[in-house]
């Protein structure tokens, strides 16, 4: 009896050093990457990035930037997925021009490689980052067959479930920190959906179990009477647009001040009017200019008109703006079925308002596509800021219920605006706030859902 008991001590001793062993096999050497070209010096913490294939009847696989904590405590800090909107947009823009580990200077030549230096406000000060480029189509991302790239807000939300289930068995030694999802503009579907598949996983007992604890959402789309509904109260309230022509469109429009009106044509002209108020400015910022390349598109005839001179100005300010996505022409960005991307509409040529020029050099350099573990040209054959190879349905409607049931259960969110954009524009924070029973406010003011100025 002692005998058999001290071999069954010693099996499972032997066993846990073994699962030990196998569970915390550290992340994978050949997706460590050694150097980065424009990037003269050691790296501040390991990076790594590769690609998990997330579904094996197309072939869609999905490719990450891993940016460790720099901080020292890797082991503890969170790990957070952060994803761009689009759909379509690649996550290198928020790891180029939001909070990643390095400022890019933009080269004197056009099209040469940008020089790297150290990011002091990078979030990989204190957090383990994924830039995931998601769905397949976007950024980096590829599907073998064409098919892939048909996609919409729940395959999506399945995929990438899948790519974090995956991600974790190649980086055990990530599991037990908190995780949290978070992104901006389109990614406010991207989110919702993707936690919701997260914790019915959980709930379900799939494994690898995910330490979840919440999301975090910035200008992020919500839901088609809010987002749209919000517009010209914004623009009211902004001082854009006078009292008169808000009143008579609250009037007129009988609760929805957006979409086409085709039958009601006197609010639809308000709505025009409103449109044409707003129509020159840049509809990222308010408050800055609009970036015009040297060969700008005005004229496309494809453009809606409040869009094609936006944000000219005469100041010659070399302003970036580099967001862009979908086209949702002042009003409800969640619309039923496939939404064109802003290129598509204008016949392929440059966006209004962007300049992507330092993150399009660096990542379609050769050597910066070898040290990042990109795919071959003849899988991906340009990196592009959104791409246009999706078709993309928004077939999970509004995320209201979402969050509701996520923050209920527990889960942790944060949803913020900047209070100068008018695509997603800031007001339907607080309505949104307001509709949410169990919405607990961490950072909103004592006024309780009021908006909160950084
Ligand atoms: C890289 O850094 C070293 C040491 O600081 C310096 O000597 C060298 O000129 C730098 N090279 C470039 C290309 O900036
Ligand atoms: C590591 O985390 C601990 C506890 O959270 C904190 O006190 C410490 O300052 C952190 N260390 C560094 C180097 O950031
Ligand atoms: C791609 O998928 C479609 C639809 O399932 C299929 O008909 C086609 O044969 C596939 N093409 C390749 C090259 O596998
Ligand atoms: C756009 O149209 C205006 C007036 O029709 C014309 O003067 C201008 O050159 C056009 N711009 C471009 C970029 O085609
Ligand atoms: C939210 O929770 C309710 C009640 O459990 C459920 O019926 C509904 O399907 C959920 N909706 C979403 C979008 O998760
Ligand atoms: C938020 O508003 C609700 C309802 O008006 C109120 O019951 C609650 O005390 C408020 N919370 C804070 C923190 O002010």
């Amino acid at each position: 009896m002692e005998n058999t008991n001290t071999s069954f001590y010693l099996f499972l001793i032997l066993l846990s050093i073994f699962l030990n062993f196998v569970l915390t096999q550290p992340a994978p050497e050949n997706s460590l990457i050694t150097q980065l070209p424009g990037f003269n010096g050691t790296l501040p913490s390991k990076h790594y990035a590769g690609y998990v294939t997330v579904e094996k009847n197309y072939g869609r696989n999905l490719y990450y930037y891993f940016v460790t904590s720099e901080g020292g405590n890797s082991s503890k800090d969170p790990v957070v997925l952060w994803l761009n909107g689009g759909p379509g947009c690649s996550s290198f823009d928020g790891f180029v021009y939001e909070h990643g580990p390095f400022n890019f200077e933009k080269p004197k030549t056009r099209g040469t490689l940008p020089k790297l230096q150290l990011n002091p406000y990078s979030w990989s000060k204190v957090s383990n980052i994924i830039y995931l480029d998601s769905p397949a189509g976007a950024g980096f991302s590829y599907s073998k067959n064409d098919s892939g790239y048909s996609t919409g807000d729940f395959q999506t939300a399945s995929d990438t479930h899948t790519f974090l289930l995956e991600w974790f068995k190649l980086y055990p030694e990530f599991l037990s920190n908190p995780l949290f999802i978070s992104g901006e503009s389109f990614a406010g579907v991207y989110i919702p959906t993707l936690a919701h598949e997260i914790v019915k996983g959980i709930e379900a007992g799939v494994n690898p179990v995910l330490n979840f604890k919440g999301y975090m959402i910035g200008n992020g789309v919500t839901d088609r009477n809010f987002d749209g509904n919000a517009l010209v109260p914004f623009a009211h309230g902004m001082g854009l647009i006078p009292d008169q022509l808000f009143e008579d469109a609250t009037k007129e429009c009988k609760g929805e001040l957006y979409g086409r009106h085709r039958e009601n044509i006197k609010c639809r002209s308000l709505l025009i009017r409103v449109d044409l108020a707003v129509g020159r400015l840049n509809i990222y910022d308010i408050l800055e200019p609009c970036y015009h390349s040297p060969d700008t598109l005005v004229n496309a005839t494809n453009v809606p008109h409040s869009f094609r001179k936006l944000g000219e100005t005469v100041k010659p300010l070399p302003i970036r703006k580099r967001m862009f996505g979908r086209a949702w022409p002042l009003g409800g960005p969640v619309e039923d079925g496939i939404v064109p991307s802003w290129r598509q509409l204008s016949e392929g040529r440059a966006v209004l308002c962007t300049d992507d020029e330092v993150a399009t050099a660096w990542l379609n350099n050769d050597a910066v596509r070898k040290a990042i573990h990109t795919v071959d040209k003849s899988v991906v054959k340009e990196w592009d800021l959104c791409s246009d190879t999706l078709i993309y349905d928004h077939d999970a409607g509004s995320m209201i219920e979402y969050h509701r049931n996520l923050t209920s259960k527990g889960y942790r969110a944060l949803i913020f605006r900047s209070i100068s954009k008018l695509l997603v524009v800031y007001l339907i924070s607080s309505s949104l706030c307001k509709n949410l029973y169990y919405f607990i406010p961490i950072i909103y003011d004592d006024s309780n859902c009021s908006s909160y100025v950084t």
